[in-house]
Formats: C-alpha cells, sequence, structure tokens
C-alpha cells in the first residue's frame, strides 16, 4: 500500500514582510507551479516587526521580480504569530537577528525546523540575504539571485524528505 506524499508547509520571515521574505515566496511558489508542486508543498511569508501588515511587496521588490518573471502583486504583509509554529514545518529567517526572534519565540515542542534560507545554498558566499530596503537598487537583484538559488536548495531537501 503506498501512501499520498503529506503536505509540507515552509515560512519564509523578514523583518518588515515587504522585501525579502515576499521576494522569497514569490520565486518559491514559482517553482512549484513550474514543476507541478504547488498541492504537495505550500509557502508563505510574514514579518517579525507588524509595520507594513496588509501592505503589498515594497514597490522596488515587485519591479526586480517582474524582470525576472516572478509577480509579487498579490501578496500582503503580515506578522509572525505563534499559529505559525503550529503551522509550518520549515519556518526559514533571511537573517541572523530574524532567526534570533524566530527561536526566542519558538514553543518548546516545536518540532520543525528553524534555520537561515540560506543554508540551503551552501555554495554562496553569504550566509544572510542582506536588507535592501534602505540600500540601492542593486540589492534587490541580489536578493533575487540569493533567493532562487536557495529556493533551488531547498525545493531538493523538500523532495528528499517529503
Ligand atoms: P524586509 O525589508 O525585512 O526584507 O521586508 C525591510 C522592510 C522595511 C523595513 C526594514 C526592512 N523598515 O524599516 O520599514
Amino acid at each position: 500500500m503506498s501512501a499520498l506524499p503529506s503536505t509540507q508547509r515552509v515560512l519564509f520571515v523578514c523583518l518588515g514582510n515587504i522585501c525579502r521574505s515576499p521576494t522569497a515566496e514569490g520565486v518559491f511558489r514559482k517553482l512549484l507551479a513550474d514543476r507541478g508542486l504547488e498541492h504537495r508543498i505550500h509557502a508563505d511569508s510574514c514579518g517579525t516587526a507588524d509595520w507594513h501588515s496588509g501592505k503589498p511587496p515594497d514597490p522596488r521588490s515587485i519591479a526586480a521580480a517582474k524582470r525576472r518573471g516572478y509577480d509579487l502583486e498579490a501578496l500582503r504583509a503580515r506578522p509572525l504569530c505563534w499559529e505559525d509554529y503550529y503551522t509550518f514545518d520549515y519556518m526559514l529567517a533571511m537573517d541572523e537577528s530574524n532567526l534570533e526572534v524566530l527561536r526566542r519565540e519558538s514553543p518548546l515542542d516545536y518540532a520543525g525546523h528553524i534555520g537561515l534560507f540560506l543554508d540551503f545554498a551552501p555554495d554562496l558566499p553569504e550566509r544572510e540575504v542582506p536588507d535592501p530596503y534602505y540600500g540601492e537598487g542593486d540589492g534587490f537583484l541580489r536578493v533575487l539571485e540569493l533567493v532562487e538559488a536557495a529556493s533551488d536548495g531547498l525545493l531538493a531537501e523538500l523532495l528528499q524528505h517529503g
């Protein structure tokens, strides 16, 4: 008897949920759609701060993503909440400070994986996705490059452990 593969749930986490984590959500969702895996793997994103709750991604993130074929326009920011720990198998932070928040807020019995998203791109020199919000335009392109590389690694991991 063969069991159906269960749904795997992934949450991308940054500070404001308007630049890095919605980019990760959009890129990873497109990867899933292109492989016909969107019913088997669920992706979402949130911020550890609630400053931009309800807002679409930063226009610079939307524009950079669009140039590479990703549509972020329908995404809306939301803050991390405790239910996330009971929903997501993987909670992936864009940088060390958001990783610290994820660990600090984690229930003692959380059995999923909390870590850095770029751990899934071990060949890159970076360990963190740099915050592009206050920087020049190039930062948004670098976010996309890093996110694309880690998305491939994450998908390989999920397919191996699914
Ligand atoms: P994100 O970038 O964490 O990648 O969404 C930021 C967005 C907004 C702010 C900081 C970082 N902010 O200070 O409002």
